[in-house]
């Protein structure tokens, strides 16, 4: 058909994939701005691509059992940073480390470019930055001790200059702070645009991956959180990390949401001191510090994040209500949870909420996402309501289901060992867990199977 010789011009959506027959400044799909960009195809909306005339050559299939590649893995000395890739840097891996402005990305990564500069082997590492000049990274290093670190920093922001270099070097780290400001000539957008995002971080991840040292991109957030530019930018690396904290907190958490290397959801805690990121060994400890015992409202939850325990404090305030409809407002964790264990202490205890303002906060500004923590949520929320305090040695921990039953959560020892330690005689946990062989700790247990029978630990 001559159709098939004809070329043909179709604009796509370089955030979300959609197509349209002509040019538009706003893609209805996905609402981006500016992401639609001219693509020539094939005749027929189709590739020219034919297999009976384009002969391929064939692919040898092998078990699924063989010889298992062994990781090389880097540590970087920060354990934290360590344990959320996965236990040390994969050579030849992409890391992306996402995170709000002036929450500390650049000094974290500073500090591991350091500890790795700094290592007896004496690794190549290399921190580009193309959002400060060099006199800015100096002084931030001089603030954190670091200036005598054999790091080699430049500044640039031009893709082909800085893949020429690395071509030249022996690098095992290359830091990128942050992918937005790079620029490549070939393509013809603005830096920070997404078909300039997209183009850059393949140059540099197809580098990485074929001399084999760690990259990590600095990737900015978007006020709805997620990273600007393509979301195919979390599919071409191997692993992305957010970094995350609540300004006026010094926690910052660095937590893996996705890690091919690695388990996700396991976080590191820093905390944000004047000569930098210290690594925080025992969060719970830090994130109780401030509780005050005996007040109503306020319990403490016996979380897991990744492969660890976390004790962290959970505050509710319940109050007459002054408008027409009540308030709830959450911070630290999902406000659709919240109205979700309010409505089933309404329907299944016969509380009234409708005419109280809820607020309930996290405190020491870790966000929760563990359904594990309904049950605290519900007592807390209780506890403020009848203004009667919980015993302060006690934890808690279950998931409430619509019909307010009590379901079992994950790791239950695990919760435990770690209350035990930290000097909590008692919890209230969900029912027939403690018939469990691994059960062997010596607190004070309190099974609960539905959620009518938590106003009676009030009376
Ligand atoms: P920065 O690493 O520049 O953040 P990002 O790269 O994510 O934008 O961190 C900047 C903030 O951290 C700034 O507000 C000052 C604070 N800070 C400290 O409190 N102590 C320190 O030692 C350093 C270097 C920064
Ligand atoms: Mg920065």
């Amino acid at each position: 058909m001559i159709l098939a010789k004809k070329e043909l011009k179709q604009y796509v959506c370089q955030d979300c994939g959609a197509v349209y027959p002509k040019w538009q400044g706003k893609c209805d799909a996905c609402g981006e701005w500016n992401t639609i960009v001219e693509e020539v195809v094939g005749g027929g909306g189709f590739s020219n691509f034919n297999p009976r005339k384009s002969k391929g050559k064939e692919i040898e299939f092998v078990p699924l059992s063989g010889a298992e590649e062994q990781l090389d893995r880097l540590s970087t000395g920060i354990g934290e940073l360590d344990r959320v890739c996965g236990g040390g840097l994969v050579a030849g891996s992409v890391i992306l480390v996402g995170g709000d402005p002036g929450i500390g990305k650049s000094t974290l990564l500073l500090q591991a470019c350091a500890k790795v500069a700094d290592l007896p082997t004496r690794p190549e590492v290399y921190y580009i930055s193309g959002e400060e000049a060099i006199g800015q990274v100096r002084i931030r290093a001089r603030r954190l001790g670091l200036e005598k670190t054999p790091v080699n920093l430049a500044s640039s922001t031009e893709i082909k200059d800085i893949i020429a270099t690395l071509e030249k070097s022996n690098a095992a780290m290359v830091i990128i702070d942050s992918i937005q400001t790079m620029y490549l000539d070939e393509v013809d957008s603005t830096p920070g645009s997404v078909t300039q995002v997209r183009a850059c971080s393949y140059e540099l991840i197809k580098l990485a991956k074929r001399k084999g040292f760690t990259l990590f991109l600095v990737g900015h957030v978007t006020k709805q959180g997620e990273i600007a530019g393509p979301r195919v930018l979390e599919h071409m690396v191997d692993t992305v990390l957010y970094f995350e904290g609540e300004r006026g907190h010094h926690f910052r958490i660095l937590r893996a949401v996705k890690n091919r290397y690695g388990a996700t959801d396991e976080i590191g805690v820093f905390e944000m001191q004047d000569k930098g990121l210290v690594e925080v060994a025992n969060p719970s400890a830090l994130f109780l510090a401030e509780r005050q015992g005996n007040i109503s409202g306020s319990c403490v939850f016996a979380g897991v994040e990744g492969s660890r325990p976390v004790l962290v404090e959970i505050q509710a305030l319940v109050s007459p209500t002054g408008y027409s409809s009540p308030k709830r407002a959450v911070v630290g964790w999902d406000s659709n949870r919240l109205a979700m264990v309010l409505a089933v202490l309404e329907a299944r205890c016969g509380m009234n909420l409708s005419s109280q303002d809820v607020y309930l906060n996290i405190a020491g500004g870790l966000r929760i996402s563990e359904p594990a923590a309904d049950l605290a949520v519900a007592l807390a929320v209780i506890s403020s309501l009848t203004n009667k305090p919980l015993p302060a040695d006690m934890v808690i921990f279950g998931e409430i289901g619509l019909s307010g039953e009590i379901r079992a959560v994950a790791q239950p020892s695990l919760r435990l060992k770690e209350a035990k330690k930290l000097g909590f005689h008692s919890a209230i946990i969900p029912q027939g867990r403690s018939t469990d062989k691994k059960f062997s700790v010596d607190m004070d247990l309190h099974e609960i199977g539905n959620v009518q029978r938590l106003i009676n630990l009030f009376n």
